[in-house]
């Protein structure tokens, strides 16, 4: 009797260990071995119903899908979270990653090979070069381009503006007025969440509106000392300084995607935020062009701070190859490209698809890429991992935070971005 009710015990207990079904165990059994793992960050409402195209897609052609979610725009806590699995030898099949995270983990040797895949799908032709810069490094595919979106867009509430005759503001100083008429109306004029990623996403189309894009280039992508310290840069700090009157006291810690939601609900009439955010109005039902409209950060037009999600593949056991490749293959067709960012709020990472189904904002967001491509506008951004490696990205986080926080004014936010980002690039 004892003897059997020690076999109970350890047998329950091998269960909980999930032993009889971890991966090796699965892998025998050719009816579950089609699996991917996929970290990603995308938790909002919006984000949770693009990913669920991609995985409904896989799940279609017999690959189940394990999520593996870890909240946080820009993906700060996602890359953490990176980290120790990779460092404790269990990576993920895929992950959802940034520009110079890709390359980052791609010198590190620890990346798959999907060459094979991007020769089948022709993705040389397809994807433009300022993605294919990071979907590729020596020579080799390494992620699969999932979209397209950019940072320096103003998404406003069109009731809001109608009621108070608020025209779409084409400079800073039109901006400001009509933020000025929101504040005096007795709504929140600015919708935010203090989060640092966040305040540096609302910094990538300031800068760029102060200075232009030959300035964003230098200060961002070049990293020039005497750039990062100019009067120019001071100029972005102080608007900087400015915006954050418009913000609500109770900003701090505050998710965007509940930043988004003020706005569609009419508590606030502007946020400054990549096309995400439009994921989440359509999400709630809004009609773009009706409910809801986006308009470049004033003094940006002409110019696009972009970034591009993709889904980078690690180097995994034989068995689980399969499916690696089927969903670098599934991204990469036209028909996931749109049927994904019509949900998303991005554009397609291929330069040969139809913007038909797209609405307004979606046409504009392609016509803007392309021409922005042209003419030597189309920017990396830099809260988004496209314009600098990580530790200058958390450098200017850190800064940016700390001035739209109080802790330095916009004088000293000079003196210790160039210090920081000094510093980072060491
Ligand atoms: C990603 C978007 C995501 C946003 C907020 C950005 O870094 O590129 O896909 O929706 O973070 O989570």
């Amino acid at each position: 009797m004892k003897k059997l009710l020690v076999m109970v015990l350890v047998f329950s207990l091998f269960v909980t260990m999930g032993i009889f079904a971890n991966g090796k165990q699965e892998s025998t059994k050719p009816a579950e071995a089609q699996t991917v793992e996929v970290l990603h960050w995308w938790t909002s409402g919006g984000e949770a119903k693009a990913l669920n195209v991609l995985k409904n897609m896989l799940e279609k052609q017999g690959v189940k899908w394990i999520d593996a979610p870890v909240a946080g725009g820009g993906g700060g806590q996602a890359m953490t979270v990176l980290r120790a699995r990779v460092t404790a030898g269990d990576p993920p099949a895929a992950v959802q990653m940034l520009g110079y995270d890709i390359t980052d983990w791609a010198k590190m040797g620890v990346l798959a090979n999907l060459n094979d895949v991007a020769l089948k799908g022709n993705w040389d032709a397809v994807i433009p070069t300022a993605i294919k810069k990071f979907s590729k490094y020596n020579g080799v595919w390494i992620a699969a381009p999932v979209n397209v979106h950019s940072t320096n867009w103003v998404w406003a509430n069109k009731k809001i503006m109608d009621d108070l005759g608020i025209a779409v503001p084409k400079t800073w100083d039109e901006y400001i007025a009509a933020l000025d008429k929101v504040k005096a109306s007795g709504k929140i004029a600015l919708a935010a969440g203090g989060q640092p990623w966040q305040t540096a996403t609302i910094f990538d189309g300031v800068v760029l509106s102060t200075g232009g894009p030959e300035f964003y280039k230098k200060a961002f992508i070049e990293l020039d000392p005497k750039a990062l310290g100019s009067d120019t840069m001071l100029k972005a700090f102080k608007r900087m300084e400015k915006l954050r009157t418009y913000v609500d006291d109770n900003f701090s810690g505050r998710d965007w995607n509940l930043a988004t939601a003020m706005v569609i609900e009419g508590q606030a009439a502007f946020q400054m935020m990549g096309d995400w955010a439009k994921g989440e109005f359509f999400n709630a039902g809004k009609v773009a062009g009706k409910d809801f409209i986006a308009f470049r950060t004033p003094g940006t037009q002409g110019s696009v701070t972009f970034n591009s999600d993709q889904f980078v593949m690690f180097k995994v056991n034989k068995d689980k190859r399969a499916a690696q490749k089927l969903l670098a293959q599934d991204i990469l067709s036209p028909k996931f490209q749109i049927a994904f960012n019509l949900v998303k709020g991005s554009v397609p990472a291929r330069t040969d698809v139809s913007d038909a189904k797209f609405t307004i904002i979606g046409k504009k967001a392609m016509k803007d890429l392309a021409e922005a491509n042209k003419n030597g506008t189309l920017l990396g951004s830099m809260a988004h991992g496209h314009a600098a490696p990580a530790a200058v990205k958390n450098a200017v986080y850190d800064v940016v935070s700390g001035n739209f926080n109080g802790q330095y004014d916009a004088k000293q936010a000079v003196k210790e971005l160039v210090k920081a980002v000094a510093a980072s690039k060491d």
